[in-house]
């Protein structure tokens, strides 16, 4: 019965789903915070990350009890494979550390691949209500209208860039590498939410959005909505980017993405 569902019968449930997820959070806020270190002092997890994964999942397995799912906050992941007909892939809070603070500034991302291929995504923000969409092959939506990336080069256009406080192996290369955005635009953003702002570069809110290690949860859902928005996405080095392992994430409309890894190349 499952498998007759159609891929956009899938993409409404999956939203319903992260819409209730994102109403839970906002409306949870005030009861207690449990926060909890996962590899240091600064890779933070909360008891709402584990109660958003928890409500997905129980979702996902009710109505597709045959599909997978790859989730941050499971201590044993599944590994990726592109053998499995259907794996999801959750990341249940991102923008952590901006929901600890109250940020306003986080989201929760789903998306389904299909044998290993992106089959859609969506991402919601619930400060803004906006959702975030795409179907391989049909396009990229906030809210159900279609948006695109900016066709402009850097010079018109913000770059958005994260760094993850614990991965400081890559803090000069990072900063020397948004330097040379900054100078080459019309100015820089850390939003804290990678998911969010691939999404921001989707619309045209980011020229361009810069990490140099993601891991597929971050951006498999967004990686499809920049696509399907026109943009290209990349590793920093102008390479594919992977489901299977972490990897760097250039992604912008390609204007600013010949721009930006030409600057990111000198
Ligand atoms: C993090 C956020 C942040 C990015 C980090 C990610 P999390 O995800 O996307 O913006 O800079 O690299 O790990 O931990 O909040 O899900
Ligand atoms: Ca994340
Ligand atoms: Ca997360």
């Amino acid at each position: 019965m499952e498998n007759d569902l159609s891929v956009l019968t899938r993409l409404e449930l999956a939203k319903d789903w992260v819409r209730d997820a994102g109403n839970f959070l906002k409306e949870n806020i005030s009861s207690p915070l449990e926060i909890t270190e996962k590899t240091r002092y600064d890779d933070l997890v909360t008891n709402f990350d584990k109660e958003v994964q928890e409500q997905l999942v129980s979702n996902i397995l009710h109505h597709f009890p045959e599909d997978k799912i790859l989730a941050e906050e499971d201590d044993e992941k599944i590994k990726f494979d592109p053998e499995i007909p259907h794996l999801w892939i959750l990341d249940p809070i991102d923008g952590t550390t901006n929901f600890i603070f109250d940020y306003k500034h986080s989201c929760i991302s789903v998306g389904l691949t299909k044998f290993g291929r992106m089959l859609f995504g969506c991402v919601y923000n619930p400060y803004t209500r906006e959702m975030y969409s795409a179907v391989k092959g049909e396009g990229a939506k906030l809210n159900g209208k279609e948006i695109h990336c900016s066709d402009k080069g850097l010079a018109d256009n913000l770059v958005a860039f994260g760094t993850a406080r614990y991965q400081t192996e890559d803090t000069d290369r990072i900063f020397d590498h948004a330097k040379k955005l900054y100078l080459n635009s019309l100015g820089i953003r850390a939003g804290g939410s990678a998911a969010l702002d691939i999404c921001r570069v989707a619309s045209g809110a980011n020229g361009v959005y810069l990490e140099l290690m993601l891991y597929p949860w971050d951006y498999a859902a967004a990686s499809l909505i920049v696509m399907e928005a026109g943009g290209f996405i990349s590793t920093a080095e102008g390479g594919m980017i992977t489901l299977d392992q972490p990897c760097s994430i250039l992604a912008a409309g390609r204007q600013c993405w010949k721009e930006a890894s030409q600057l990111l190349s000198e």
